[in-house]
């Protein structure tokens, strides 16, 4: 399974690309939103010299051809970069014509297997579920992951399902399970999946038994050396 780190702040991103887990990233306008002092170009650029795996970058337009300019300005940023397109009509539509063109894809706001079934259909490469916001609303999000999963694989179907919207470390266990090829997690949450307070305890215990263990080794040579002076006194 692919993790992708759900945000637009360089430096998180270059964290997790130290961490040797980052297969690629996702911003959106909200994401983006939250940097500061950089055009979306500039971020994604240096984005895309980070990692060389996908980039996903939001077109923010309603109609087909507005997402088409948008989105093929944002494939001349880099290789690397999947253009997000929103569940729509003028979506699927747009999706359509960026296959044609050869530009990679990835089809954000998808809340149901239907409309996954349909983004695939259109030339999607990432099919996106957002299983927070549905469980905001009393729905379990996971159950489209798995649906949209057993979909894919019963039908051979070439898109791969990225589980979004990832709140806390229990989603990214369960698209895993479910078989989501991706999941795009926040920065706070990569975190949560590192740490647990045994493994925290255990670090700590280890530590203190070798601190004990180097102690008393030092203890045991002072002690012999301390004898050792006395016999050769004694002898002399
Ligand atoms: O990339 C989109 C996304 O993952 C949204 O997450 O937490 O705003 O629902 P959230």
């Amino acid at each position: 399974m692919k993790l992708f780190i759900d945000t637009a702040d360089i430096d998180e991103i270059r964290t997790i690309a130290r961490w040797g887990v980052l297969d690629g990233v996702t911003t959106n306008p909200s994401l983006f939103a939250k940097t500061s002092g950089m055009t979306y170009d500039e971020v994604l650029t240096e984005i895309c010299k980070i990692t060389s795996g996908p980039v996903s970058a939001e077109v923010v337009a309603e109609d087909v051809e507005g997402m088409l300019r948008e989105g093929r300005h944002f494939a001349k940023l880099a290789d690397n970069i999947y253009v997000k397109v929103p569940m729509s009509e003028t979506g699927l539509e747009a999706l359509a014509r960026f296959r044609a063109e050869g530009i990679k894809t990835n089809c954000t706001l998808i809340f149901s297997a239907n409309q996954g079934l349909l983004a695939a259909k259109a030339g999607a490469n990432l099919l996106s579920p957002f299983v927070g916001r549905l469980d905001d609303i009393n729905q379990d999000g996971m159950i489209v992951i798995r649906e949209l999963v057993s979909i894919v694989e019963i039908h051979e179907l070439e898109s791969e399902v990225l589980a979004a919207s990832i709140r806390h470390p229990l989603h990214v266990t369960q698209a895993a399970l479910a078989g989501a090829h991706i999941a795009t997690v926040p920065f706070k949450v990569f975190q949560q999946m590192v740490h647990h307070p045994l493994t925290e305890a255990g670090i700590a215990q280890f530590r203190r038994d070798w601190e004990k263990a180097r102690a008393a080794l030092e203890q045991a040579a002072a002690e012999r050396a301390v004898a050792g002076a006395a016999g050769s006194r004694a002898g002399s």
